[in-house]
C-alpha cells in the first residue's frame, strides 16, 4: 500500500494517475457518473443501507483477470472512524504451516459476484433481473507477477468454495484461511484526512473498510487498474 496526504484530485487527474499504471477496469455492477465509467463512486452518508467495502476482499477477485490495483481518494471523511484496514497476503502465506502449504499447492476457488453484487442491488433498489456477473476459478496461492512472491488468494466475500473438495471440507479449509488471512499482525490501518490517496495492490492484499461512523459522510471515488490472470 502507498498513502498520500493532501492531494485534491480531480476526476482527471485521478484517471490520469491510475493511467499510469494500466489500462482503467469498469466495475461489474456499480456504473460510474456519466462520462466517466471508470469512476467508482465511494460514498456513505445517514442514507444509506451499505457501504462498498464492508467485507474483507480483494477488488472485484471474482473477475477472470482481476484488477491489479485501486487508487482511492477520499474529500471527505468523518470526525472519527471510516479506517481502512488491509492485509498482508504475502505475510499470511509466509505464516501458514509447511504442511498447510503443501495442502495448498495446486488447488483453485471459485470466486463469484453473483451474491455480492445481487444483495448490494437489493439494498440499493437496483433492478438487475437477467444480469449475469463476472464468476472465475482462481489459485488459492498465487505469485505475484513482479516480485515473484506466493501470496493467499481468497477472501470471505467472493470465494464461494474450493474445487474439487467435498463441499464440508471446502467451507471449513476455507473458513481457517479467511480467518487467517486477515488475522491482526498482517495488518495496516490508514487513517483518513481530507484529501487523503490510499493506492493498494489486489494482488497481495486484501481490505476491509469500517462503517463505524453512521450517519455521518464519508465520501471519495476509486479508479481501479486492470490486472491479469492470477497464476
Ligand atoms: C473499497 O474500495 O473496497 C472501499 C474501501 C474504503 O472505502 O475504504
Amino acid at each position: 500500500m502507498l498513502f498520500f496526504r493532501d492531494q485534491p484530485l480531480d476526476v482527471e487527474s485521478h484517471k490520469r494517475f491510475g493511467r499510469y499504471f494500466g489500462e482503467l477496469h469498469i466495475h461489474p455492477n456499480t456504473p460510474g457518473p456519466e462520462g466517466h465509467p471508470e469512476i467508482l463512486p465511494i460514498h456513505a452518508d445517514a442514507n444509506s443501507k451499505r457501504v462498498s467495502g464492508e467485507y474483507w476482499h480483494s477488488d472485484v477477485s471474482c473477475d477472470e483477470e482481476p484488477p491489479l490495483g485501486s487508487i482511492l481518494y477520499l474529500h471527505t471523511v468523518p470526525p472519527c472512524g471510516g479506517d481502512t484496514l488491509f492485509a498482508s497476503q504475502t505475510a499470511a502465506y509466509d505464516a501458514l504451516s509447511p504442511r498447510m502449504k503443501v495442502y495448498l499447492e495446486g488447488l483453485t476457488a471459485t470466486h463469484s459476484g453473483d451474491h455480492v453484487y445481487r444483495r448490494t442491488n437489493v439494498l440499493v433498489g437496483r433492478d438487475d433481473k437477467g444480469k449475469v456477473f463476472p464468476k472465475a476459478s482462481h489459485p488459492i496461492v498465487r505469485t505475484h507477477p513482479v516480485t515473484k512472491r506466493k501470496a493467499l488468494f481468497v477472501n470471505g466475500h467472493f470465494t464461494t468454495h474450493i474445487d474439487g473438495l467435498a463441499p464440508e471440507e471446502s467451507r471449513a479449509i476455507l473458513n481457517y484461511l479467511c480467518e487467517h488471512s486477515t488475522r491482526e499482525e498482517f495488518q495496516v490501518r490508514f487513517r483518513w484526512q481530507p484529501h487523503s490517496v490510499a493506492f493498494w495492490d489486489n494482488r497481495s492484499v486484501q481490505h476491509l473498510a469500517i462503517w463505524d461512523y453512521y450517519p455521518q459522510t464519508r465520501s471519495g471515488r476509486r479508479v481501479t487498474i486492470k490486472g491479469d490472470r492470477p497464476v
